[in-house]
């Protein structure tokens, strides 16, 4: 039987928009998806980039005008992979228009805008979905319902660390990144470090209710691209102690310059019976601590993702193979899909965009107060 078809717009064509159309192409032939996917018209910002990504990519049509696409009646849901700035802006349009909307992470710049856009969606009845592709990972799954059973005992600790250094350079330029409007280090990628914390753990521990931030400026400039320098407001790095609502104690690091780092989102967990432990760098792996294993023998014991973790036997039969960080998109957006068709709720929707992004703002209030603030 054949399938409705759902087309598809994209908006930018950089890192994160090639990952969204591996994920398509990918989940289209590992998943049994309720559409038959049609990449349909890819946007960037002149005639030059569109028509070579579109080709490339394998969108039939190209356009330098994200509006007009938004208002295409052929194009059922639109991706946002363009600088954060723009993030409010084309998801509104495009929910009015009446499309799903797939937004990458952070949702939007300010957390009052990711309500604006978590509000629109739901009046409008549309499907929405935020780029947090870590939390895909079947070890993370795994890890989720480990902690869940009780597997690690009562939760007393959690430390988790999300370092990389595309910014350790400061001869590096000023870009979308540092805009004093929503950019630094804990918003770029201390969200993926916010969101695996209370992913993990809401269940248990509950969610996060208190931090105390400190958020530091260690490169205070940078080339502005035009032979001059930029004076830079935003964070490189961005810390958080925090306390969940069980009274569990953790911690959280979102660090752009930390020179030699260049996929390190890590987590910790510790309980009264067992402790997890994970790192990005080794991404099919799950470590594992029993204190029901016997004196003598104890220690951490590597778990291999294979198929025994879903949904990784539907990309490979074979355990120990690997998955890779397209693999993650795939599976975020076969979600998202799901989600179009009402087959299961959006995982991660605009509403968890925004509670990603009140976390990071409350940790920026609180670094700047120098006190402990209450999440609201
Ligand atoms: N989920 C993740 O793991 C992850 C990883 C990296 C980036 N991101 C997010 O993805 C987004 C994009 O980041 P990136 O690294 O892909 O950036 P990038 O600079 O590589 O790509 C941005 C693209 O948007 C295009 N663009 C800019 N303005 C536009 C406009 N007005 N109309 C159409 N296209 C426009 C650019 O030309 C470029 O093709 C950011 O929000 C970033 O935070 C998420």
């Amino acid at each position: 039987m054949s399938k409705p078809k759902i087309r598809i717009g994209l908006i930018g064509s950089g890192f994160m928009g090639k990952a969204h159309v591996f994920g398509y192409t990918t989940a289209a032939r590992v998943f049994d998806l309720p559409f038959e996917v049609e990449l349909h018209t890819l946007a960037d910002v002149n005639d030059e980039a569109a028509a070579k990504a579109a080709t490339a990519l394998g969108f039939a049509h190209w356009t330098t005008d994200w509006r007009k696409m938004v208002a295409d009646r052929d194009i059922d849901v639109i991706n946002i992979t363009a600088p954060n700035a723009l993030h409010k802006e084309m998801a509104l349009a495009a929910i009015a228009a009446g499309k799903h909307v797939h937004c990458e992470k952070p949702l939007a710049p300010i957390a009052s805008d990711g309500r604006d856009m978590a509000d629109a969606a739901e009046s409008a009845k549309v499907k929405t979905q935020v780029g947090l592709n870590y939390l895909c990972n079947p070890m993370f799954g795994l890890a989720r319902d480990m902690i869940a059973a009780g597997e690690l005992g009562e939760i007393l600790g959690y430390r988790g660390v999300h370092a990389e250094d595309y910014m350790a350079d400061p001869t590096s330029p000023f870009t979308f990144r540092h805009d004093p409007a929503g950019g630094g280090a804990l918003a770029d990628i201390g969200s993926h470090a916010l969101a695996t914390a209370e992913f993990l753990l809401s269940a248990t521990a509950g969610p996060i209710t208190r931090v105390m931030g400190d958020c530091v400026t260690m490169i205070s400039e940078r080339p502005d691209g035009k032979g001059g320098k930029r004076h830079v407001e935003v964070d490189d790095i961005g810390r958080a102690f925090l306390r969940f609502a069980s009274g569990a104690s953790g911690s959280i690091e979102g660090n752009w310059i930390s020179t030699g780092r260049k996929m390190q989102h890590d987590f910790e967990v510790y309980g009264t019976k067992g402790a997890l432990a994970f790192s990005q760098e080794r991404f099919n792996e799950l470590h594992f601590f029993s204190t029901d294993d016997p004196r003598g023998r104890q220690g951490f014991r590597r778990i291999e993702a294979g198929p025994d973790h879903p949904p990784y036997g539907l990309f490979c039969v074979a355990a120990g193979h690997q998955l890779g960080f397209n693999d993650l998109k795939a599976i975020e957006i076969a979600g998202f899909l799901d989600a179009i068709a009402d087959r299961r709720f959006e995982p991660f929707n605009f509403r968890a965009g925004l509670r990603i992004q009140t976390l990071v703002e409350t940790i920026q209030a609180s670094s700047r107060a120098g006190a402990w603030k209450d999440v609201g």
